[in-house]
């Protein structure tokens, strides 16, 4: 029996946090090994928020080298960017012509957009969605693993595919989200959503000193023994028997806690960091991957994208 296929992607915008590795990325390693996947790297979507191409392109080479230090394996995988597959564009178009605009200003992230009234709403933005789901059903997907926060664009895709299906014939295979329920949401060190827009992260790769300025910035609630955010932070690291006794053992002590969370940290953070360094020493090789990727990319999907021109009426030789 073939491979249940899995696509994921990240903007390339900015350094990743350990919220994005809980909420998305592990799960990406995880699964590499029982399905068929395709990681992307978002570049198009990041468009929105990066206008300048020197900022771009060494945001995309970091997110490669983030993907390869994590343990993601071209040869297990397919790992590409979005800009290379033009179909993605392409079908996004389609999307866009049988979405109506009322459908799109129910997405949660237009709304938070629209409640910002400091900065206008770009057409990208508004459009934002469609374009996910072009990633997502060019390859057939059956599972989309995300944090909680990508969940509404799944289900924008599911109800895009079956639009499209209804009108057209049936295309599209309907794709599940995958989100792990304890890790949903990671909180940041303000116990808000960690978020790289947030400014409350604590980056995936960082160093010593990074952890400790970050883990000892966390907010603690000064009522009750037990730091929430800290104690939220800290079961990403160890189980909840293990964290009830050096809860209780240190009940009142935020310094204590702290610190053991810091080395928690530490000793997660730094194997991963040492890779990320070796990785990084090798550019070409980085390139090599992208490039190789998206030639792999662009083949299943300019397949799809034959299909759905046939259907929409438009291919004629
Ligand atoms: P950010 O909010 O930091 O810009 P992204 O939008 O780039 O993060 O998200 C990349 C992936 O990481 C998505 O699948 C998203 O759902 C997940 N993710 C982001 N922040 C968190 C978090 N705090 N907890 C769990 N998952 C998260
Ligand atoms: N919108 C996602 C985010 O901000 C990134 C993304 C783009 C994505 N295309 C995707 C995620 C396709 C999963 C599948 O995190």
């Amino acid at each position: 029996m073939s491979k249940k296929i899995l696509l994921s992607g990240i903007q390339p915008s900015g350094r990743p946090h350990i919220g994005n590795f809980f909420g998305a990325m592990k799960q990406f390693v995880d699964m590499q090994e029982t399905h068929d996947c395709l990681f992307m790297l978002a570049d198009y979507h990041a468009l929105n928020a990066i206008q300048d191409a020197k900022v771009m392109k060494q945001n995309i080479i970091d997110l490669a080298i983030d993907y390869l230090s994590i343990g993601l394996d071209p040869e297990k995988s397919i790992i590409f960017k979005q800009s290379d597959v033009s179909e993605h564009t392409e079908l996004a178009w389609i999307f866009d012509t049988i979405t109506t605009v009322p459908y799109l200003q129910r997405a949660h992230a237009y709304k938070a957009a629209e409640a910002n009234l400091s900065k206008e709403i770009s057409v990208g933005l508004f459009n934002y969605p469609m374009l996910m789901v072009a990633d997502i059903l060019l390859y057939d997907t059956d599972v989309v693993p995300v944090g909680a926060d990508q969940k509404q664009h799944v289900e924008i895709t599911r109800d895009t595919a079956e639009k499209f299906n209804r009108i057209y014939g049936e295309t599209f295979k309907l794709p599940e989200p995958k989100i792990l329920a304890n890790v949903a949401v990671v909180p940041g060190i303000d116990g808000r959503k960690m978020s790289k827009s947030y400014g409350n992260t604590i980056p995936l790769f960082a160093e010593d000193a990074e952890i400790e300025k970050c883990v000892m910035s966390i907010v603690t609630d000064s009522s009750g023994g037990i730091p929430k955010n800290v104690y939220e932070m800290h079961k990403l690291f160890r189980s909840e028997e293990e964290l009830t006794v050096l809860y209780k053992q240190h009940e009142g002590k935020y310094k204590a806690l702290k610190e053991a969370l810091i080395n928690d940290i530490k000793t997660f953070i730094r194997p991963l960091r040492e890779k990320r360094k070796t990785i990084a020493g090798d550019t070409a090789a980085v390139l090599k991957v992208l490039k190789e990727g998206g030639i792999r990319a662009k083949e299943k999907a300019s397949a799809k994208m034959d299909e759905v021109r046939e259907k929409v009426g438009v291919k004629l030789y």
